[in-house]
């Protein structure tokens, strides 16, 4: 796309208004929730949200205390009350402040004031294990976002995560935007994971005809203000399941204490519009989860959790296996963040506009759609 919509900050508020605030985000793991008062807590277009478990109910809320705006959750995940640790105020599971130590010698507020001091929530949904959160207080129908067979691949197959997961938090420089053009791309492994990924997946870039056809019908047509239209173009983007063969697959001792998800030896790969990549590269084994939030124009913050699927006995070993996918996992993407840099780095307002070919159909089809979006010609 043009260099503006990597670089500049208005388009970027846009954005954020836009796609971020109107669609479902990744927020974690129901795993990572599964006890009393544990919690997670991200900065989603810069609003701070927790989401916690109260007796099993979980509930989404702005991770800001009413008194003197304190964060509630410190760390970026655990296990404790929603308490506020500057005054001890603490919140139930409606957000209300049930307990204000000393409030009515100290505060006293009104009544009216006191009854009115509740936190502000957010729409939460969750898939299988994985917790999506919606900031717009009217938010669209999940299954709007993403198309029903979508959801329930996502359903079966995060439904296999096994509760042990490892999660790592980056910043990056550059813009989330390059991350999914580059996702949607199967003709850079070859060049790019020379040494890694390609020696075991071989990716080949192939033009859908159909697609193709109709990539170009939607690039061509004039801006659409056809909402219905927009929305099944944006439930497109959403896909995933098995992709290409395996050249081979290692057996592992600690595939044995797993169950597999499905039986293929595959590579698997989801992605979730706008910045969701769901992959195992290990034919159902494990699953890498990469979540990307945009933090400025060229600045991205990438959360990635390693897991394997459900461990049928314990496997002592399992932290060390996920270290050791952790770090083959970081070799991959050090290489895609090494490039996706290098191009940020390079824009400027008057560099050349690029040149897509037939078989980026799927990358053109997203910019067009995002591209009318910005320009108002619709509303999601
Ligand atoms: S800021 Fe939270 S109790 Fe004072
Ligand atoms: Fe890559």
């Amino acid at each position: 796309m043009k260099p503006d919509y990597y670089l500049s900050e208005e388009i970027f508020r846009r954005e954020q208004e836009k796609v971020f605030t109107r669609l479902w985000i990744f927020f974690g793991l129901t795993t990572m929730l599964a006890d009393h008062n544990s919690f997670i807590a991200r900065t989603l277009s810069g609003i701070p949200v927790v989401v916690q478990n109260f007796n099993n109910r979980l509930r989404a809320f702005e991770n800001i205390c009413l008194h003197r705006q304190n964060a509630l959750q410190w760390e970026d995940s655990g296990k404790r009350p929603l308490v506020c640790r500057y005054h001890g105020w603490g919140y139930n599971a409606e957000g209300f402040a049930e307990n204000i130590p000393s409030d009515a010698e100290i505060y006293r507020f009104d009544p009216k004031e006191r009854s009115g001091l509740t936190l502000r929530s957010f729409h939460l949904e969750v898939i299988g294990k994985l917790v999506f959160i919606n900031l717009s207080a009217d938010p669209l129908p999940i299954a709007e976002q993403f198309p029903a067979e979508f959801i329930e691949s996502l359903r079966s197959s995060s439904e296999m995560y096994d509760s042990e997961v490892l999660v790592a938090r980056v910043r990056t420089r550059f813009n989330w935007k390059l991350a999914y053009e580059n996702l949607r791309d199967a003709n850079h492994p070859p060049f790019v994971h020379a040494q890694t990924l390609a020696k075991s997946v071989d990716f080949h870039a192939v033009i859908d005809e159909a697609q193709h056809r109709r990539s170009e019908n939607v690039c061509e047509g004039a801006a659409s203000g056809d909402r219905t239209r927009q929305m099944e173009l944006l439930r497109s983007f959403s896909f995933g399941g098995p992709d290409t063969a395996l050249n081979e697959l290692k057996p592992l001792e600690w595939h044995g204490a797993v169950d597999r998800f499905g039986n293929l030896e595959h590579y698997y790969n989801w992605l979730a519009y706008p910045n969701l990549h769901i992959a195992s590269g290990s034919g159902g084994y494990s699953f890498t989860l990469e979540q990307h939030n945009p933090v400025a124009p060229g600045v991205t913050e990438l959360v990635v959790y390693w897991l394997t699927a459900k461990k049928k006995r314990p496997y002592p070993a399992m932290a060390a296996v996920l270290q050791a996918s952790l770090n083959g996992g970081f070799r991959v993407l050090e290489e895609d963040i090494r490039i996706m840099e290098m191009v940020q780095k390079n824009l400027h307002a008057g560099a050349p506009l690029p040149r897509q070919g037939d078989y980026e159909y799927l990358n053109k089809m997203v910019e067009k759609w995002y591209s009318d979006l910005m320009d108002g010609d619709f509303e999601i």
